[in-house]
């Protein structure tokens, strides 16, 4: 054989082996669509695919993808130009940017630099800047186009998810995903930060009822009185012993004032023996009449009359009786009978909504979980047949991707009333407290994370459970009161096996700050890794008393937690009253019970918070 016939041959055989990995990794990808932006004639969806890193352009009237633009890394989030020219694309990454994409040819010409985890895209009215979430920097970037630069930054309170803009730009409205505060007192809940764009500045912070928490969309009315912000209102207070009506967790719409800036009341999108789970996306139409709302959880789109819902608000705000509920304006975030009669609830024939958009009378979700476009025509008879739009193949369910599902599933609770996710939103946490009944009533207990929960076991910070497998099984079985097959357990198991860290915000492109390296030395002088060692995930797995316990929890020993992205389970300590990580190693170690803190100078503290912070 020639020299020359090798090298054909060899090159072949390289060709099909890489052919074939190809088709391997083809056959695993999801697509996941998440959210979505929709040109002015109505006739192009632009799809961010977070699982697959593509934008799909789908013509509407045809049902056909046509295109599928690469971008850097996950997309999040899309906005269009006003005079249509441009997509912007956020992408959720640790050095986050945005994707600046030229239509129609759908090339990426640049990648703007902004913080961890962009997210939630809002052009100024004029097109000349763009606002975006810097998610787990807690701000708002703000990009001027013209030179493709982030500008500047505001601060907000935690995690901000969602954003829209009044129509003169003169506000930005904000929806922080997670309350911020310490959970063991009275009150506990997410806020919506208003930021005056002229002073780049927040304006006011409007506090939503207790227990708001997951604030995942917000949109405005077209009249612009009025914006909408969909979350989760947790009754955490109580203990979790039953589930109807809606005594763990229920699904609301606050309704913000824009004028006032305050918030005018919350309403309550579950009915009395059937949940909404994991509300979403939210909208409007364009002729202002209908505001519709996803519900992730339970694969529904709700379909509401805006003026009577307000008229309804606006005679109990009056004092008149309008339900057997809701006889004051009180009264209403606990009623579940408020949206009767003003409110459809349509299901979807896929699974997972999450963005909406509405182009004239039809509603579309993109549904995560399923690779499709959902649509309903919402003016078509009472109950319009649903249906989905493929964005790709049909993809065989690994059973990782099968755990994931259930896990952010409300159809398997007892009338659906939540999903794991909605105590462990992104698998992470809500940042309440529950009295679960595990280690007995009365002793509520912040929610863990599910990051390293299979390997750091005992599970619970009680450590009440051998492992994190009997947590899922006991988890169906008593927070969502149902009995379902092993093999569902499994594969929540292995969803929850395959969590991956979020690289630290604390991080300097990746590495230890100046100040967090001056803490990892304090760490071993403290002696914080005899019980939190790098070797096992910041965990030794064992109990101890730390002389944290108070009142029933006096002298009791918890279990080690790992440390590994500390960063994002504010507060602390099992009953988060540690809001800061200082406030652990100060005010809450008290006899240096838990590890060596008292002979810290206050910049050392700071050190050592810093690198806690980074891992
Ligand atoms: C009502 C809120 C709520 C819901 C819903 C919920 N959890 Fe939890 N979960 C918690 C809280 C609170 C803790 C921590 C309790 C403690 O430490 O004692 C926890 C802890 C856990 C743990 C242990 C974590 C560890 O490493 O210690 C696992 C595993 C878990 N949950 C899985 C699930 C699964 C699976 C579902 C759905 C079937 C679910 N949870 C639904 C509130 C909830
Ligand atoms: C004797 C073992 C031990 C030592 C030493 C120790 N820890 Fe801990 N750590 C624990 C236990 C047990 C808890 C749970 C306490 C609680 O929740 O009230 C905990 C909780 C924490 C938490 C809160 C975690 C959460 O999810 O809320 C942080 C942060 C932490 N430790 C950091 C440190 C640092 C920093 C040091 C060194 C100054 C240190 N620990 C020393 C055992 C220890």
């Amino acid at each position: 054989m020639t020299f020359k016939k090798t090298i054909k041959k060899f090159t072949i055989i390289i060709s099909i082996f890489v052919f074939t990995i190809e088709l391997l990794e083809a056959r695993t990808v999801y697509l996941s669509p998440c959210a979505m932006a929709i040109d002015k004639e109505g006739k192009t969806l632009y799809v961010a695919e977070a699982s697959a890193k593509k934008v799909a352009v789908l013509d509407l009237a045809s049902g056909k993808v046509t295109k599928n633009i690469s971008v850097s890394d996950e997309p999040s989030g899309i906005a269009i130009a006003p005079d249509g020219s441009m997509l912007y694309v956020t992408i959720a990454a640790p050095e986050g940017v945005v994707d600046v994409v030229k239509l129609p040819k759908g090339k990426v010409i640049d990648s703007i630099d902004t913080g961890h985890t962009a997210v939630a895209p809002v052009l100024s009215p004029d097109g000349k800047m763009l606002y975006i979430c810097n998610r787990y920097n807690n701000n708002v970037g703000i990009i001027d186009l013209a030179s493709r630069k982030q500008i500047a930054t505001v601060p907000v309170i935690r995690e901000p998810f969602a954003m829209t803009m009044t129509q003169d730009g003169k506000f930005l409205l904000v929806a922080n995903l997670l309350p911020a505060g310490a959970t063991d007192g009275e009150y506990a809940a997410a806020s919506v930060s208003i930021i005056d764009t002229a002073a780049k500045k927040v304006c006011v912070e409007i506090k939503l009822p207790n227990g708001s928490t997951s604030l995942r969309g917000i949109c405005i009315s077209p009249d612009g009185k009025y914006a909408y912000v969909t979350h989760t209102l947790s009754r955490y207070q109580l203990p979790t012993t039953q589930l109807e009506r809606g005594w763990m967790n229920t699904s609301a719409l606050s309704i913000i004032d824009v004028t006032e800036k305050k918030l005018l009341n919350s309403v309550l999108l579950d009915d009395v023996d059937l949940g909404a789970a994991n509300p979403w996306g939210v909208a409007f139409t364009a002729d202002g009449k209908t505001i519709c709302v996803a519900h992730a959880g339970t694969h529904e789109i709700s379909v509401i009359n805006k003026d009577e819902l307000h008229a309804k608000l606006e005679k109990v705000a009056r004092g008149e009786k309008v339900s057997d509920a809701s006889t004051t304006a009180a009264d209403v975030p606990n009623d579940l009978s408020f949206l009767v009669g003003l409110r459809k609830r349509l299901k979807l024939a896929g699974n997972g909504p999450r963005g909406i958009v509405i182009a004239g009378t039809k509603v579309y979700a993109a549904e995560y979980f399923t690779d499709t476009i959902g649509m309903i025509d919402i003016t078509s008879e009472a109950r319009p047949e649903p249906q989905s739009i493929a964005l790709g193949p049909k993809q065989e369910l690994s059973v990782v991707r099968k755990g994931e599902t259930y896990f952010h599933d409300a159809d398997f609770c007892f009338q659906r009333w939540q999903s794991c996710s909605t105590c462990h939103p992104d698998a992470r946490v809500d940042a309440l407290n529950w009295d679960l009944l595990n280690d007995g009533i009365g002793n509520p207990k912040q929610t863990k994370t599910m990051l390293l929960s299979h390997k750091t076991g005992p599970a619970m910070i009680s450590g009440i459970r051998e492992s994190a497998e009997i947590a899922v099984r006991k988890g169906m079985q008593f927070i969502q009161f149902v009995v379902r097959p092993e093999e569902d357990a499994v594969a929540i198991d292995e969803y929850l096996k395959t969590l991956k860290p979020i690289e630290s915000p604390y991080l300097v492109k990746g590495r230890l700050s100046p100040a967090a390296k001056r803490g990892e030395k304090l760490y071993k002088e403290a002696k914080c890794a005899t019980c939190h060692p790098s070797s096992s995930f910041y965990t030794d797995m064992n109990r101890y008393n730390v002389g944290t316990g108070i009142g029933s929890e006096k002298d009791k020993e918890f279990d080690t937690p790992s440390l590994v992205e500390i960063w994002s389970s504010a507060p602390y300590l099992y009953d988060g009253r540690s809001v800061t990580m200082e406030e652990v190693l100060t005010k809450h170690n008290a006899g240096d019970k838990h590890g060596k803190t008292s002979d810290l100078k206050p910049e050392q503290i700071k050190d050592l918070a810093e690198y806690v912070l980074s891992l």
